[in-house]
């Protein structure tokens, strides 16, 4: 590995709990047991898993499954899984570092935030607090991400972000029992670095 791919790796092992990142409206924080709640309504509307690779949850449970499975991956540092909070400290949102990569200084975003919040702009802040983590602090070279072709305002928010699209992969996923494409998107530190 190379000096900056170790030092990936020791900055995450380092880290005794999710960084705290502090938006003008937004603020990225770990979860807690008692989003649960927002993290059902999230992730159990229609519009938000419209072009989700799994259809809606029904089960509170599952929300308290993916929060565990936010802390395992934590745990594991193979995953950042942040709530994006706002100024009440209320989950509204999710983003997440995946694919951690240290070896290729490397991740893929993710993100999905509640639709009563869409179109103001939030979810570009929480993505700008993630990705300047990634990139200044964490010291990524790389970040990928891969959407529907259809989903034009995830496509949107990463064009705005900076991500160029370069590629895409045909029949790459199933939502419900429709296969779909998947847009390749990437995003370099340079272009991270140049663009402010
Ligand atoms: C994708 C998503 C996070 C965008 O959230 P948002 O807070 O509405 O986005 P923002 O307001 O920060 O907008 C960012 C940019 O995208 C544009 N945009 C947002 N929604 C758009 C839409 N429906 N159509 C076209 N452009 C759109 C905005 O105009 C903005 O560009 P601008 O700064 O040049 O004006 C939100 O729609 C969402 O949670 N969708 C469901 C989950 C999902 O699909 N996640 C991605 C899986 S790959």
């Amino acid at each position: 590995m190379s000096q900056n791919s170790q030092t990936i790796a020791a900055t995450l092992s380092a880290l005794d709990g999710w960084p705290l990142l502090q938006g003008p409206r937004v603020r990225l924080r770990g979860p807690r047991e008692e989003d649960a709640e927002a993290f059902f309504a999230l992730f159990g509307d229609p519009r938000v898993m419209r072009y989700w690779s799994r259809p809606p949850l029904t089960e509170r449970t599952e929300a308290e499954q993916l929060l565990t499975r936010c802390r395992d991956e934590f745990a594991a540092r193979t995953a950042l899984e942040w709530i994006i909070a706002d100024e009440n400290d209320t989950a509204i949102g999710s983003c997440k570092l995946f694919r951690l990569s240290p070896p290729h200084r490397r991740a893929e975003l993710g993100y999905a935030l509640h639709p009563d919040h869409w179109g103001r702009g939030v979810a570009r802040e929480a993505t700008t607090l993630a990705l300047d983590w990634a990139f200044c602090h964490l010291g990524l070279h790389r970040c990928d991400a891969g959407i529907d072709p259809d989903n034009q305002a995830s496509r949107a928010l990463l064009h705005r972000l900076g991500f160029v699209t370069e590629g895409r992969q045909r029949e790459s996923f199933f939502v419900g029992d429709q296969v779909t494409d998947s847009e390749l998107l990437g995003l370099l530190a340079s272009d991270w670095r140049g663009g402010r």
